[in-house]
This record gives C-alpha cells, structure tokens and sequence, in this order.
C-alpha cells in the first residue's frame, strides 16, 4: 500500500515521477504528492487530495523544474485522505520532505517525545513523525543527513520504505527499508527508486532490490551505497529485469482488468511452459524436485494466503488432498499470525501471493520459519519479499497485474498448484498413470477452452445489464467449485460495490436461503461433474423460492437449461481443472456489471493491490 518513487539525474525529476506514480497508482490512490529541489537548492512539496491526475492539474501553475525529486501515491492507514495527510511531508523547519509506505507503530510516543522539544504536527499521520525526528536528531546531534536516518530508524518499530531529501542538497536521495519493498534502478546518469520495478523498467533494466534494514545512499553521478542501519557497508547485487514495457499499457483494452482477463489463455500457457513437457508425459516444479524428501515426508501442508490468494490456496487443498493424500489446512494468513498455531517441523507451508509483499503473509511465513517449517512461496513479482523470504517456490510467470481485482493471477495459482500437485502425487504414488497422464493433457487443453469461453463476452456483456441495479447477489459451488463461488462474489463486490455472498451450496439451507426472493440473482456453478445432481436440486430450490438463477454450466447440458433462469456456457473438463474455467464467466459478469455501474474497475473505492500493511 502506498507507491514510492523517486528520482536523480539530468532530466527533470518531475515528468519521471509522475509517470511512475501513474504506474504504481495501483498501491493506493486517495492522495499523492511530489517533493523537488529545484536549481536554486530549495524544497518544493506539491501535494493533492484524490489521484495523481489530481495532483497533475494542481502542479499546473507550479513551478516544478529540478533534475531530483520524490513522489508517493497514498493508501490512508492514519489520518483521512487529504491534502494535509498526503505525502511528502515537511520537517519543521522545511529542510527536509519525506514519503513513506508502511507504518510507524510507536508514532505515539515518538510524537509526545518530539512535542516536548517544541515540534509541532501538521498532520495526523505516523510518517510525519518520522521527518520530524529525523530533523530532531540531525539539528541536536549536529549529524548529517544519513546519520540522522539512521538514527532515527533505530527508534522506529513498525514497517517503512522511506525516502528522504534536504533543501540545499540537490545530489542526495537517503531511502530505507524495512518489511515495505523498494528498488533501485541505476540508469546510465541516473537512479531511480520505487516500491515495485514498473516505474524503473523503462529506463533501465538494472536494479537492486534494498534487504530490510538497508539503506540506499543514492548520490548524482557517484555511485550506489548501501549500508544497515548499523552503518555497516553492505554488498548489493544488480538484477537484470525481464519485464517488458508493453506489460504494462493497456494494450488497446478500456481496463487493465478486461485485458487481464482477456490474457489467461497466454498467461496459462506461460505458467505451464517448461513445466509440462512436449510430450505431455511429465511434470516438472523445480521446486518442489530440488526438495522432494520433504513434500515425500510432510506430516500437512498449511495454505497461507490473503484475499483471492486464499481462495485460490482452497483449490489447491482439494487438489492436494485428492492427488496426494497430504493433509491440508488453508487459512487466512491474518488470523494464523496472531493465534497460537501449531506448526510441526516437518509442516509444509505454501504461501500464495501474487504481489509477494502481502505483510500479513510476509508474517506467517516468518512465523513458520521460526517453528522450522518449510516454506514454499507461490508468487507472481518476480524478485518481491515472498521469494526472497521462502525456502522454495515456484512463479506463475502471469507478468504485472494491474487491475486492482485480481484475475490472472488467480487462474495461474489455480494451475501452479494443480502442477504441484501432480508433480508431488506422482513421485508419493499416490495418483494412478492413467489418470496422471490424462490429467497433463486435459491441462494442455485449456487454455483453448479459455479461448472458447471468452468468445461469449459480448452475451455476458449483455447478461449483466439485467443485474446492474441488484444490491446483492449469490454464488453457489461445490467441491472445487465452492472456492470458486467465493472467488467470483469477491470479485464482484471489489469492482461494483454490490453485496455478493459466496458459499458452498449445501449449506445454502442453513441461512441463506432466507434471502432468497425474485430480487436476488443466485449465480450458480452448475458443471458436469460429481456434485451435479445436487446442484440441480439446488438450483430446483432457488426456482422454488423464485429467485433468478443465472447458471454456468457445460456446452451440452440440457437439465440445467431447462429450469435456470440464464446460462453461460463453458465446455466440460475434468473436475479438478473446472475453477480455471468456470472462474473465467465470473470475471466476465463482474467486469461488465461494474461498468455498467461507472464504476473505477481498475482501482476500486478503498482497495489497493499490495497490501503492505497490516
Ligand atoms: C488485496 C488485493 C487482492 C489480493 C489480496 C492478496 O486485497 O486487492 O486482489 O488477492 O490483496 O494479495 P496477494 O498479493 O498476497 O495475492
């Protein structure tokens, strides 16, 4: 939450800041705000209330000129949105500007301390006290400007990535980090800094990514220092990015959310490549081969997982379960964290993420660890927190997801684990060959299905006008499609702001058959397989109770047909592999209801895509 930027070099600062605060625009966007030091040395902050383009039109009339400068889009945690809470923030006196993603937890006391030697607080929020006590130290203790950080970092408890510049130092970038991610970028003449590698890669595909407790002193024409809080020199390696500028445009699409959806067919075939071979006989996860005693040996695999991850994370209990008899317990990284878990050393825990900087998430893995557990990180960023604080793990190779509701990233999580699972229950024996090797090759068919199903968006397109006034919708599934119920009503709420309950069909007799009347749409996922007849019952019920019944179901059934109310069709496939295509209409549904509502789909009211926060 939050997006950082920043910038030194020989262009203008402020042209670069403002496309990667554009960029990053998915980390939060309630406010954002610019700090520069101009050619006479001085200290510009310029910050707005609402989205950056906000922020553009108020920098109109501003003079923004200066070749190094600081930007933060902003996700609230303390203090409403606004213009005065926005970052960057102000030390007293105005020699220093500071943006921060994360959070301060002992702001409080800090603050008292601070108010006691006369500073004064503009703001309501944790980072401002972090400028200020940088300020403190470095007047009091007569230090400079990367001493005072790090002297003040050593009184912070909490998550932060900082970054700092001084009126009259126009050649000094001081960022810092701890549990929030940031990067560098070295260009030719210049460095970049940002939360995530999207605003770098298109001027350079050198980065290094800053370890906790590290900071960048990051100087005009010298080259980049990293020292610890402790000032100890630390080694820093460069990574070459694989990215792509043209990932990240909109490629033509109204949304990125469309676009995402529209890519899975690819981004399926991406994540399987070199992971099933030609043949179609064999699977192979590295990941999970480099480390085959343990998954031979697990006495339970543990999901851990937030949002759409988890519900991703309970399909691949059902696979792991079925495929290789391994015990299975998936739970929301948040609530496993501050119980008392039991975690067994020869646990497996596999933590999906698809921004890999998830601090919930972050935290259970930690947790894990410390039991002894094993930590295998399901993850789409490549080089984010996750994978670098995992033992294993393996990618889903989908490139950047910018729509705020997570699309491609879930079918591509749905498929690592289906590949894992395989992968795992063929080296136990725990899945026959026959059904192995029938498995491979239906896996191999789908992202042509994916194809087939969306060659109907205009029809659900049109489906979804008679339920954009709903204010609150069903989605009901069984076995692997239950998760995928859950999936699709979150979806649902994320971009359209209509209430949607996912739930497992059965239980749709225990409660929520009550709301059940000719106003609630139930979406109901109503294939081909073992749970068929009773969805039919179900779906039988709902008719009974007059509610409209909008059904996925398969190309050539005839049943469900004759007593939904509307169906969207998806060709049949195995069991298991069903979410990866009876997930696809459920975008689809939501995409256009949104829309149809005006809604902002690729950045929802109140969300952000990486939640860096607890
Ligand atoms: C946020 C996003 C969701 C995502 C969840 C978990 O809520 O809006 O799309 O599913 O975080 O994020 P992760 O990056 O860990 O998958």
């Amino acid at each position: 939450m939050c997006g950082i930027v920043g910038y030194i070099g020989t262009n203008e600062a402020y042209p670069v800041l403002i496309k990667g605060l554009h960029r990053l625009e998915y980390r939060g966007y309630d406010s954002a705000g610019v700090a520069i030091v101009g050619p006479d040395a001085g200290l510009n902050v310029f910050k707005a209330k609402g989205r950056v383009a906000d922020l553009e039109a108020f920098c109109k009339s501003k003079n923004i000129s200066g070749t190094i400068g600081i930007a933060h889009t902003r996700w609230a945690t303390h203090g409403e949105p606004s213009n005065i809470n926005a970052h960057p923030h102000y030390s007293q006196s105005e020699t220093l500007a500071l943006i921060h993603n994360g959070i301060i937890e002992n702001y409080a006391v800090l603050k008292k301390e601070l108010a006691l030697n006369g500073y004064t607080f503009q703001s309501s929020t944790d980072t401002e006290v972090l400028v200020q006590l940088i300020e403190y130290i470095k007047v009091s203790n007569k230090v400079d400007i990367c001493t005072a950080v790090q002297l003040a970092l050593e009184q912070v408890v909490g998550a932060y990535a900082i970054a700092v510049i001084e009126k009259g130092n126009p050649d000094l970038i001081i960022a810092a980090r701890k549990s929030s991610p940031l990067v560098v970028g070295i260009g030719d003449d210049a460095f970049f800094l940002a939360s995530d590698a999207t605003p770098i890669i298109e001027y350079t595909n050198q980065v290094v990514y800053l370890e906790d407790e590290e900071i960048a002193i990051i100087r005009r024409n010298k080259p980049l220092k990293v020292v610890s809080i402790g000032n100890v020199e630390k080694t820093h390696e460069i990574i070459r990015l694989e990215m792509n500028l043209s990932q990240l445009e909109k490629g033509g699409y109204p949304h990125f959310m469309l676009k995402e959806i529209f890519e899975q067919p690819r981004t399926l075939r991406d994540c399987m490549r070199g992971r099933i071979n030609v043949e179609l006989t064999n699977v192979v996860l590295s990941g999970i081969i480099d480390n085959k005693e343990k998954f031979l040996n697990a006495r339970r695999i543990l999901i851990l997982a937030c949002g759409t991850s988890w519900h991703a994370g309970l399909i691949g209990e059902y696979l792991l379960e079925e495929f290789c008899r391994i015990p299975v317990e998936v739970e929301y990284s948040s609530e496993f964290r501050y119980r008392n878990p039991i975690i067994y050393p020869d646990d497996i825990v596999i933590a999906i993420s698809q921004s890999g900087e998830t601090a919930d998430t972050l935290a259970a893995i930690e947790l894990a660890k410390e039991a002894g557990a094993f930590v295998y990180g399901i993850c789409n960023v490549v080089g984010s927190s996750i994978p670098r604080n995992t033992h294993s793990g393996s990618y889903t190779h989908v490139g950047p997801e910018i729509g705020v509701a997570s699309t491609k990233a879930f079918t591509a999580q749905a498929l690592v684990l289906t590949l894992m699972a395989l992968c795992i229950g063929r080296e136990k024996k725990t899945i026959s060959e026959e059904r192995f090797l029938k498995l491979l090759s239906e896996i191999n068919n789908i992202p042509d299905k994916i194809e087939l199903i969306l060659q109907s968006n205009d029809s659900i397109k049109t489906l979804s006008n008679i339920f954009t006034y709903a204010h609150n919708f069903i989605y009901l599934g069984r076995g692997y499609s239950y998760p995928v119920a859950m999936e699709g009503a979150l979806k649902l709420k994320e971009i359209s702001y209509i209430h949607a309950e996912g739930y497992p069909a059965a239980e749709m007799k225990h409660g929520p058959i009550a709301l059940i009347d000719n106003e609630m749409p139930v979406v109901v996922i109503a294939t081909n397989n073992g749970a068929y007849d009773k969805m039919i019952s179900n779906i039988q019920e709902i008719k009974a109770r007059n509610g409209r019944v909008v059904a996925i179901a398969n190309k050539d059934d005839t049943m469900v047909k004759a007593i939904a109310d509307y169906v969207i069709e998806i060709p049949e496939t195995e069991e298991c592999l069903d979410p990866l295509l009876s997930t696809i209409p459920l975008q689809l549904l939501s995409y256009h209801i949104a829309v149809n509502k005006q809604r902002d789909v690729d950045m929802p009211r109140n969300l952000a895509k990486s939640v860096t926060v607890e």
